[in-house]
């Protein structure tokens, strides 16, 4: 057999480690690998690169995606022309479908977030064997329990909240870092648990701007004049919106989410506390560097298992990690519905029992 892979949507560590998994797994089983260059571009355009041994060894420490990645090329509305232009997107789903048949390939295996396996789910409906592999660092995806690059991102925000901590210390200030997430709140939460954050803002618990104050106002007599807030990327106001910096024609989701930590310094700054505030922002850094040893390890089981999956023609399927184990998924199961942070979880009951809080005194443990 031949199969092809392709990494789609934004990039995140681990995605190499899951393309090393499938191809040497898949090569031990005498088949072809080949990988398409930039996510569906690469099977639109029929461009893509033979996948031996060696193109793979040594790949496994390393971030991105050796294949290139796009979170703009979509079969069923894609444009040629450059990101911007007036260009209408066609329909070139049966194009993509020809060079599959063509190119002799037996099934194809899609790396990605929910709008890479939202087309692939489309695929597999028009007849296209297909595997999903489920990558985010925003960890949201239903029926996994984790998905690959959350655990690399989470350790670098983790690390600048720590750091941010004895700079605040110092200063007397309020830090706030802000997380990426999109619309959940994972990296924020778990970063800010193990980092000792005094407060967290998550998109799923809207804020109240004066339960902010408070909660710095409360430290600062309780002897403790500098405070940490972790602000995931999606965080509102109880009457408000998100944040949003730009719009990303083409994508399958456009908003670009940012920003959200300078409203919170400006909170501050009108509350005339009497503390200085600064803002970090994270952004690309979280996504970017070598995968943590547990997104090395889930990734190689991910892409080891869609190797098994595809021998037994379990396609429509997508990888999961559940309940300590690796297994298959129905793709329609994973996308459309977001896995997002729930205010009852235990996690935000042991950040509150801790002292942190969640930046809206309705919220109680
Ligand atoms: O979905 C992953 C993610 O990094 C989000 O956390 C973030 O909101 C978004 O992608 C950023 O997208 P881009 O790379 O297009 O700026």
């Amino acid at each position: 057999m031949r199969i092809g892979i392709l990494t789609g949507g934004g990039d995140c560590p681990g995605l190499n480690a899951v393309v090393r998994g499938v191809t040497k797994s898949a090569l031990r089983r005498g088949w072809e690998v080949i990988g398409f260059r930039d996510g569906y571009r690469g099977l639109v355009e029929k461009d893509f690169v033979s996948l031996r041994e060696h193109d793979v060894s040594g790949i496994i420490i390393r971030g991105g995606t050796i294949l290139g990645t796009s979170n703009t090329a979509n079969p069923f509305a894609y444009t040629l022309a450059p990101l911007g232009s007036a260009e209408k997107p066609r329909d070139l789903s049966k194009l993509a479908f020809k060079n599959f048949s063509e190119l002799g390939l037996g099934a194809l295996v899609a790396i990605g977030g929910d709008g890479t396996l939202t087309m692939a789910q489309r695929l597999y409906k028009m007849g296209m064997p297909v595997i999903g592999v489920p990558k985010t660092i925003d960890n949201d995806l239903s029926a996994t329990d984790v998905t690959f690059g959350f655990d690399s991102a989470l350790n670098v925000a983790t690390e600048a909240v720590d750091r941010v901590h004895t700079t605040a210390e110092s200063h007397n200030r309020v830090m706030i870092v802000e997380t990426m997430g999109r619309y959940a709140g994972w990296i924020a939460l778990r970063a800010g648990i193990a980092g000792g954050g005094d407060i967290i803002l998550l998109p799923e618990i809207p804020y109240r701007a004066e339960d902010i104050v408070k909660a710095v106002l409360h430290r600062k007599r309780s002897g403790k004049k500098f405070s940490i807030i972790v602000v995931a990327e999606g965080a509102r106001p109880e009457k408000g919106r998100m944040t949003v910096t730009r719009l990303v024609k083409g994508s399958p989701d456009p908003l670009r989410l940012g920003g959200v930590s300078y409203k919170i310094a400006e909170i501050l700054d009108k509350s005339r506390i009497g503390l200085e505030s600064r803002v970090v922002v994270l952004g690309h850094v979280q996504r970017g560097g070598e995968p943590t040893a547990f997104d090395r390890w889930l990734a190689t089981g991910f892409g080891v298992k869609a190797g098994e999956l595809l021998a037994k023609k379990r396609f429509g399927q997508m990888v999961s990690f559940r309940n300590f184990g690796f297994t298959g998924v129905s793709i329609m199961e994973a996308v459309g519905k977001l896995r997002r942070v729930s205010p009852g979880a235990q996690e935000v009951r042991t950040a509150l029992a801790v002292g942190a809080s969640f930046g809206n005194s309705r919220l109680t443990g």
